[in-house]
């Protein structure tokens, strides 16, 4: 009895298993944030963190599932002008993906303190002090013009920490050849019900939630 539902089971899940494995190959899935909606309080409200990462997110990663399944048919197809159209969705609901998955790992409640070691010698060595990078990195991200990111990156060429700002929809890494570190994302969805339009607060108040301990671990695998 026991062998027989064993085996009925075994067999349930290895067709289930076969029959969505193209699906399963293809589907990007939403994130876990790594805390509570509210856990970010007061620095981000818990109504903006559930709608940014249950709306936003969750589009982002919709949009590029069906992108990405009308890519391969059109490959399938061998339909070039559908898979150059194709381009601008994947860029754009790619990287909004790659960046929020990324923007709920820089931060964490209660911050994570100032950043320490290796980290820390090369902020120091690129900017001067950690409060330079900081004044640097918010110049930049209230600068932006519209929605977009601000981003600390390693350029592995050049082995040195930058701050960058991207106006365009290219992901960092695919346009600036930056790795990314640590972003803040000023999109209005980001800040605008708790801080409406005073962009500097909200950029100057986040990093009382920021995570440096991930930055420094993005930084060594950036760098091996
Ligand atoms: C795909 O289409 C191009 C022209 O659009 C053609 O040159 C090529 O041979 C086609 N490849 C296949 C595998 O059908
Ligand atoms: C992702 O970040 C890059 C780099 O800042 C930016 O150009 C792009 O617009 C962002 N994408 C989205 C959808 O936010
Ligand atoms: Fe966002």
């Amino acid at each position: 009895m026991l062998m027989l539902t064993l085996s009925g089971s075994w067999l349930g899940a290895a067709r289930c298993a076969a029959s969505s494995w193209p699906a399963t190959r293809l589907a990007h899935t939403l994130p876990d944030l790594p805390y509570d909606y509210g856990a970010l309080e007061p620095v981000i409200s818990a109504e903006i963190m559930q709608l940014h990462h249950s709306k936003h997110h969750q589009t982002y990663v919709n949009n590029l599932n069906v992108a990405e399944e009308k890519l391969a048919e059109a490959v399938a197809k061998n339909d070039t002008s559908t898979i150059i159209s194709l381009q601008g969705a994947l860029k754009f609901n790619g990287g909004g993906h790659i960046n929020h998955s990324i923007f709920w790992q820089n931060l964490c409640p209660g911050g994570s303190g100032e950043p320490e070691g290796e980290l820390l010698a090369a902020i120091q060595r690129d900017f001067g002090s950690f409060e330079a990078l900081k004044q640097r990195l918010s110049a930049a991200t209230v600068a932006v013009q519209g929605s977009g990111w601000g981003w600390l990156g390693y350029d592995k060429e050049a082995g040195r920490l930058r701050v960058a700002t991207c106006a365009n929809q290219d992901p960092l890494q695919a346009t600036t050849g930056l790795v990314p570190l640590f972003g803040i994302d000023v999109w209005e969805h980001a800040y605008y019900l708790q801080y409406k339009n005073v962009r500097p607060d909200y950029v100057n108040a986040i990093y009382k939630v920021a995570n440096w301990k991930d930055v420094a671990d993005r930084l060594s695998a950036a760098q091996k």
